[in-house]
């Protein structure tokens, strides 16, 4: 699909609020589309791929379908439990069991809003990536209206009272609670931090399912925490 077009957003769109009852067409499209936007930088054939806090492993079977040999690293059981690759990795972002500079990509999509320290994070990420190496980082921002995740969007009103609230109507416990493994992350405050490093270089900082200018929102200061939806960053590790 066109990427930015309406058409791909709509169908993104649709297959993630449809994502609970059908996750494996919405993830099958979103593997698809990242690994596009990828590709758009290097081509993923032969490729080492790092696919951290993976999940259930769509990404990497994608990744793995166009000749990349991926690894995909989740410390959650229960998520490994589910559909998975073979051969993942338990572990944690924070520390992963890669050398320095193993890998061509090092992946990461919607991860970062649930550690406590995107920073260290980030080092971690940078340092399995070799000089030269591209680092894809997605994340729903706070102040995204999907920032709450299944409590969206009343966390605008208080992530308690939105947490409490989701638990009442549906009568199911929440996954996620604030502080504990969700947190208030920013797309200013991440851009910021990834500014100022010295070890990489923004390829791209964009809004990933935008359909048009997905790039200028992601400039405008306030209005980039509400309209963003999910910050994507394409960078590259300098040598
Ligand atoms: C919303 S899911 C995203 C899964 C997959 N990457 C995707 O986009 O569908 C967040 C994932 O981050 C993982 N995660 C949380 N903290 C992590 C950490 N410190 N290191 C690596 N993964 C972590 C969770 O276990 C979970 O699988």
């Amino acid at each position: 699909m066109k990427d930015p077009s309406f058409r791909r957003s709509l169908t993104l769109f649709r297959a993630l609020r449809n994502e609970r009852h059908d996750p494996h067409t919405a993830y099958n499209l979103l593997a698809r589309d990242a690994a596009d936007q990828i590709e758009r930088y290097i081509r993923l054939d032969g490729q080492v791929v790092a696919d951290v806090g993976g999940g259930r492993g769509y990404f990497t079977r994608e990744f793995r379908r166009r000749g990349a040999q991926s690894y995909l690293f989740e410390p959650d059981l229960s998520e490994l439990a589910a559909e998975t690759e073979p051969g993942a990795i338990v572990a944690d972002g924070y520390l992963l069991p890669l050398a320095d500079g193993t890998a061509d990509v090092c992946f990461s999509s919607n991860v970062l809003e649930h550690v406590r320290d995107p920073g260290t994070f980030l080092s971690e990420m940078v340092r399995v990536t070799r000089p030269g190496g591209l680092i894809y980082v997605s994340f729903t921002n706070w102040l995204s209206p999907w920032g709450g995740h299944e409590w969206a969007p009343w966390h605008y009103l208080g992530a308690e009272r939105a947490r409490t609230r989701y638990e009442r109507r549906t009568g199911r416990a929440a996954k996620h609670r604030l502080g504990e493994n969700l947190f208030a992350i920013g797309v200013g405050a991440t851009l910021r931090h990834v500014k100022r490093r010295g070890d990489i270089e923004i390829l791209s900082a964009r809004s990933r399912y935008w359909p048009v200018l997905p790039t200028a929102v992601t400039h405008v200061p306030g209005l980039r925490e509400f309209a963003t939806w999910n910050l994507l960053l394409l960078l590259r590790r300098c040598s």
